[in-house]
Protein backbone atom coordinates (compact mmCIF):
# COMPACT_ATOMS: atom_id res chain seq x y z
CA UNK A 1 0.00 0.00 0.00
CA UNK A 2 1.31 3.63 -1.02
CA UNK A 3 -0.22 7.02 -0.69
CA UNK A 4 1.08 8.78 -4.01
CA UNK A 5 0.77 12.62 -3.37
CA UNK A 6 0.07 14.16 -6.79
CA UNK A 7 0.59 17.74 -7.91
CA UNK A 8 -3.09 18.05 -9.28
CA UNK A 9 -2.01 21.03 -11.70
CA UNK A 10 -3.49 24.41 -11.74
CA UNK A 11 -6.95 23.89 -12.85
CA UNK A 12 -7.93 22.38 -16.75
CA UNK A 13 -7.77 19.05 -16.11
CA UNK A 14 -5.61 18.28 -18.93
CA UNK A 15 -2.79 19.92 -17.45
CA UNK A 16 -2.17 16.73 -15.32
CA UNK A 17 1.08 14.42 -15.80
CA UNK A 18 0.18 11.55 -17.18
CA UNK A 19 1.55 9.54 -14.25
CA UNK A 20 -0.62 11.37 -11.79
CA UNK A 21 -3.58 10.22 -14.41
CA UNK A 22 -2.06 6.66 -14.24
CA UNK A 23 -1.87 6.73 -10.65
CA UNK A 24 -5.16 8.51 -9.77
CA UNK A 25 -6.94 5.23 -12.04
CA UNK A 26 -5.01 2.95 -10.07
CA UNK A 27 -6.15 4.26 -6.82
CA UNK A 28 -9.35 3.03 -4.77
CA UNK A 29 -8.94 5.54 -2.66
CA UNK A 30 -8.62 9.75 -3.43
CA UNK A 31 -7.98 12.29 -1.27
CA UNK A 32 -8.18 15.80 -2.71
CA UNK A 33 -8.32 19.36 -1.49
CA UNK A 34 -11.49 20.54 -2.77
CA UNK A 35 -10.68 24.13 -2.75
CA UNK A 36 -8.44 24.08 -5.50
CA UNK A 37 -7.98 20.43 -7.54
CA UNK A 38 -11.04 20.52 -10.27
CA UNK A 39 -13.56 17.53 -10.40
CA UNK A 40 -12.87 17.13 -14.02
CA UNK A 41 -9.38 15.65 -12.67
CA UNK A 42 -11.69 13.24 -10.31
CA UNK A 43 -13.42 11.60 -13.48
CA UNK A 44 -9.71 9.20 -13.71
CA UNK A 45 -11.06 7.55 -10.69
CA UNK A 46 -11.59 4.08 -10.95
CA UNK A 47 -15.72 3.33 -10.60
CA UNK A 48 -16.75 2.80 -6.86
CA UNK A 49 -13.33 4.38 -5.94
CA UNK A 50 -13.56 6.07 -1.97
CA UNK A 51 -13.20 10.05 -3.17
CA UNK A 52 -12.63 12.08 -0.33
CA UNK A 53 -12.53 16.20 -0.01
CA UNK A 54 -10.19 17.10 2.75
CA UNK A 55 -10.81 20.83 2.43
CA UNK A 56 -13.33 20.64 5.64
CA UNK A 57 -11.08 17.77 7.46
CA UNK A 58 -8.01 18.49 10.46
CA UNK A 59 -4.62 17.03 9.53
CA UNK A 60 -5.41 14.39 12.15
CA UNK A 61 -8.80 13.15 9.88
CA UNK A 62 -6.60 13.06 7.03
CA UNK A 63 -4.36 11.03 8.49
CA UNK A 64 -6.95 8.50 10.43
CA UNK A 65 -8.50 8.67 6.28
CA UNK A 66 -4.83 7.46 5.41
CA UNK A 67 -4.37 5.18 8.21
CA UNK A 68 -7.94 3.29 7.40
CA UNK A 69 -6.88 2.99 3.78
CA UNK A 70 -3.20 1.43 4.70
CA UNK A 71 -4.93 -1.25 7.19
CA UNK A 72 -7.36 -1.81 4.35
CA UNK A 73 -4.09 -2.11 1.83
CA UNK A 74 -5.34 0.42 -0.22
CA UNK A 75 -3.58 3.11 -2.34
CA UNK A 76 -4.43 6.40 -1.93
CA UNK A 77 -4.31 9.52 -4.53
CA UNK A 78 -3.47 12.56 -2.28
CA UNK A 79 -4.60 15.89 -4.61
CA UNK A 80 -2.91 18.56 -4.56
CA UNK A 81 -2.87 21.81 -6.43
CA UNK A 82 -0.62 23.27 -8.85
CA UNK A 83 3.07 21.49 -7.66
CA UNK A 84 3.48 19.77 -4.52
CA UNK A 85 6.33 21.70 -3.99
CA UNK A 86 5.17 25.33 -2.66
CA UNK A 87 2.32 25.83 -0.35
CA UNK A 88 0.90 22.54 -0.48
CA UNK A 89 0.94 21.58 2.90
CA UNK A 90 2.47 18.25 1.96
CA UNK A 91 5.76 18.50 4.40
CA UNK A 92 3.35 17.80 7.83
CA UNK A 93 2.00 14.72 5.95
CA UNK A 94 4.76 13.35 5.47
CA UNK A 95 6.13 13.50 8.43
CA UNK A 96 3.00 11.72 10.11
CA UNK A 97 3.29 9.10 7.23
CA UNK A 98 7.40 8.06 7.87
CA UNK A 99 5.89 8.34 12.04
CA UNK A 100 3.58 5.62 10.69
CA UNK A 101 5.56 3.70 8.49
CA UNK A 102 3.21 4.58 5.80
CA UNK A 103 4.63 4.42 2.32
CA UNK A 104 4.33 7.34 -0.22
CA UNK A 105 5.74 8.44 -3.27
CA UNK A 106 5.32 11.93 -5.01
CA UNK A 107 4.06 13.03 -8.50
CA UNK A 108 5.47 16.72 -9.39
CA UNK A 109 2.62 19.00 -11.07
CA UNK A 110 2.08 21.70 -13.44
CA UNK A 111 2.48 25.14 -10.45
CA UNK A 112 -0.11 28.03 -11.22
CA UNK A 113 3.03 30.38 -11.76
CA UNK A 114 3.69 28.44 -15.03
CA UNK A 115 0.08 28.26 -16.26
CA UNK A 116 0.25 32.13 -15.13
CA UNK A 117 3.18 32.85 -17.50
CA UNK A 118 1.69 30.90 -20.04
CA UNK A 119 -1.29 32.76 -20.11
CA UNK A 120 0.18 35.68 -20.50
CA UNK A 121 2.54 34.34 -23.31
CA UNK A 122 5.26 35.35 -21.79
CA UNK A 123 9.01 33.99 -20.77
CA UNK A 124 9.54 35.52 -17.29
CA UNK A 125 13.28 34.92 -17.41
CA UNK A 126 14.13 37.14 -20.20
CA UNK A 127 18.31 38.30 -21.07
CA UNK A 128 19.10 41.41 -20.26
CA UNK A 129 16.24 41.93 -18.40
CA UNK A 130 15.89 39.32 -15.68
CA UNK A 131 17.15 36.14 -14.74
CA UNK A 132 15.29 34.99 -11.72
CA UNK A 133 11.86 34.67 -10.84
CA UNK A 134 10.98 34.39 -7.03
CA UNK A 135 8.24 32.67 -6.14
CA UNK A 136 6.72 34.28 -2.72
CA UNK A 137 3.70 35.46 -0.63
CA UNK A 138 2.34 37.80 1.54
CA UNK A 139 2.12 36.53 5.47
CA UNK A 140 -1.61 34.46 6.34
CA UNK A 141 -3.58 33.35 8.89
CA UNK A 142 -1.90 29.71 8.31
CA UNK A 143 1.51 31.08 8.13
CA UNK A 144 4.00 33.88 9.20
CA UNK A 145 6.13 35.13 7.03
CA UNK A 146 9.97 34.68 8.27
CA UNK A 147 11.87 37.67 8.84
CA UNK A 148 14.30 38.81 6.01
CA UNK A 149 11.62 37.55 3.53
CA UNK A 150 9.81 40.60 2.84
CA UNK A 151 8.86 41.33 -0.39
CA UNK A 152 10.80 44.87 -0.43
CA UNK A 153 13.92 42.37 0.07
CA UNK A 154 13.45 39.93 -2.59
CA UNK A 155 12.41 43.94 -4.75
CA UNK A 156 15.53 44.71 -4.38
CA UNK A 157 17.01 42.26 -6.52
CA UNK A 158 14.90 43.44 -9.55
CA UNK A 159 13.81 39.95 -9.86
CA UNK A 160 10.41 39.08 -11.09
CA UNK A 161 8.11 38.15 -8.53
CA UNK A 162 5.44 35.66 -8.86
CA UNK A 163 3.22 36.79 -5.59
CA UNK A 164 0.68 33.94 -4.10
CA UNK A 165 -2.05 34.08 -1.59
CA UNK A 166 -1.81 37.66 -1.99
CA UNK A 167 -4.50 38.82 -4.02
CA UNK A 168 -7.15 40.62 -1.09
CA UNK A 169 -3.65 42.95 0.35
CA UNK A 170 -3.04 44.08 -3.48
CA UNK A 171 -3.04 47.07 -2.12
CA UNK A 172 -0.14 47.07 0.53
CA UNK A 173 2.02 44.73 -2.10
CA UNK A 174 1.31 47.73 -4.55
CA UNK A 175 2.62 50.16 -2.02
CA UNK A 176 5.60 47.68 -1.02
CA UNK A 177 6.93 47.66 -4.18
CA UNK A 178 6.67 50.76 -6.03
CA UNK A 179 9.22 52.25 -4.38
CA UNK A 180 11.60 50.06 -5.54
CA UNK A 181 10.12 48.71 -9.26
CA UNK A 182 9.07 52.39 -9.92
CA UNK A 183 4.88 53.02 -10.84
CA UNK A 184 6.08 52.38 -14.14
CA UNK A 185 6.77 48.61 -13.83
CA UNK A 186 4.61 46.36 -15.47
CA UNK A 187 2.42 43.83 -13.20
CA UNK A 188 0.15 41.33 -14.47
CA UNK A 189 -2.67 39.57 -12.54
CA UNK A 190 -3.85 36.07 -13.65
CA UNK A 191 -7.03 34.66 -12.06
CA UNK A 192 -7.58 31.42 -12.43
CA UNK A 193 -4.76 30.38 -14.51
CA UNK A 194 -5.77 27.59 -16.89
CA UNK A 195 -10.05 27.47 -15.51
CA UNK A 196 -12.41 28.55 -18.24
CA UNK A 197 -13.18 31.49 -15.88
CA UNK A 198 -9.37 32.75 -15.98
CA UNK A 199 -9.01 36.27 -16.15
CA UNK A 200 -6.20 38.65 -17.02
CA UNK A 201 -5.67 42.36 -15.86
CA UNK A 202 -2.04 43.99 -17.09
CA UNK A 203 -1.19 47.28 -16.06
CA UNK A 204 1.71 49.37 -14.13
CA UNK A 205 2.51 49.37 -10.73
CA UNK A 206 0.93 52.44 -10.84
CA UNK A 207 -2.15 52.10 -13.00
CA UNK A 208 -3.05 48.74 -11.47
CA UNK A 209 -5.57 49.42 -8.89
CA UNK A 210 -8.07 51.27 -11.61
CA UNK A 211 -7.55 48.70 -13.72
CA UNK A 212 -8.45 45.81 -11.18
CA UNK A 213 -12.01 47.52 -10.44
CA UNK A 214 -14.42 45.86 -8.01
CA UNK A 215 -14.66 42.97 -6.12
CA UNK A 216 -13.23 39.08 -7.81
CA UNK A 217 -12.38 35.95 -7.46
CA UNK A 218 -9.22 35.23 -4.90
CA UNK A 219 -7.53 32.64 -6.49
CA UNK A 220 -5.15 35.04 -8.06
CA UNK A 221 -1.04 34.90 -8.81
CA UNK A 222 0.27 38.70 -9.01
CA UNK A 223 3.36 39.01 -11.28
CA UNK A 224 5.60 42.00 -11.01
CA UNK A 225 8.62 42.46 -12.87
CA UNK A 226 10.16 43.87 -16.07
CA UNK A 227 10.10 41.26 -18.38
CA UNK A 228 6.53 41.39 -18.40
CA UNK A 229 5.31 42.15 -21.83
CA UNK A 230 8.93 43.37 -22.82
CA UNK A 231 9.77 43.40 -26.41
CA UNK A 232 13.56 44.97 -25.85
CA UNK A 233 15.52 42.73 -24.26
CA UNK A 234 18.57 40.13 -25.23
CA UNK A 235 18.34 37.51 -27.71
CA UNK A 236 19.97 34.25 -25.11
CA UNK A 237 23.40 33.38 -27.15
CA UNK A 238 22.07 30.09 -27.20
CA UNK A 239 20.64 30.04 -30.73
CA UNK A 240 23.34 32.15 -31.85
CA UNK A 241 25.21 31.60 -35.33
CA UNK A 242 28.82 31.49 -33.72
CA UNK A 243 28.00 30.33 -30.79
CA UNK A 244 30.15 27.36 -30.00
CA UNK A 245 28.79 24.70 -28.20
CA UNK A 246 28.64 20.95 -27.46
CA UNK A 247 25.58 20.18 -29.84
CA UNK A 248 26.63 22.36 -32.47
CA UNK A 249 30.55 22.99 -32.46
CA UNK A 250 31.47 26.03 -34.82
CA UNK A 251 34.34 27.30 -36.07
CA UNK A 252 38.49 25.88 -36.78
CA UNK A 253 39.07 25.10 -33.29
CA UNK A 254 35.30 24.24 -31.63
CA UNK A 255 35.23 23.85 -27.71
CA UNK A 256 34.24 20.91 -27.82
CA UNK A 257 35.84 18.82 -30.61
CA UNK A 258 35.00 15.35 -30.09
CA UNK A 259 31.19 16.12 -30.10
CA UNK A 260 31.51 16.86 -33.73
C1 LIG B 1 -2.19 27.10 -1.50
S1 LIG B 1 -1.41 27.87 -2.85
C2 LIG B 1 -1.09 26.48 -3.85
C3 LIG B 1 0.01 26.71 -4.85
C4 LIG B 1 0.21 25.49 -5.75
N1 LIG B 1 0.79 24.38 -5.00
C5 LIG B 1 1.05 25.80 -6.97
O1 LIG B 1 1.92 24.98 -7.33
O2 LIG B 1 0.82 26.81 -7.61
C6 LIG B 1 -2.76 28.67 -3.62
C7 LIG B 1 -2.35 29.94 -4.33
O3 LIG B 1 -1.71 29.60 -5.56
C8 LIG B 1 -2.14 30.48 -6.57
N2 LIG B 1 -2.92 29.71 -7.54
C9 LIG B 1 -3.25 28.41 -7.50
N3 LIG B 1 -3.90 28.03 -8.62
C10 LIG B 1 -3.99 29.15 -9.38
C11 LIG B 1 -4.54 29.42 -10.66
N4 LIG B 1 -5.12 28.46 -11.39
N5 LIG B 1 -4.44 30.68 -11.14
C12 LIG B 1 -3.84 31.66 -10.43
N6 LIG B 1 -3.29 31.46 -9.22
C13 LIG B 1 -3.37 30.22 -8.70
C14 LIG B 1 -2.96 31.57 -5.91
O4 LIG B 1 -2.09 32.62 -5.53
C15 LIG B 1 -3.50 30.83 -4.71
O5 LIG B 1 -3.81 31.74 -3.67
Amino acid sequence: MTVHFIGAGPGAPDLLTLRGRDLIAACPVCLYAGSLVPEGVLAHCPPGARIVNTAPMSLDEIIAEIAAAHADGKDVARLHSGDLSIWSAIGEQLRRLRALGIPYSLTPGVPSFSAAAAALEAELTLPGLTQTVVLTRTPGRASAMPEGEKLAAFAATGAVLAIHLSIHLLDKVVAELAPHYGANCPVAIVWRASWPEQRIVRATLGTLDAAVGGEMERTALILVGKTLGAADFDESRLYAADYDRRYRPVGAEPRFPEAS
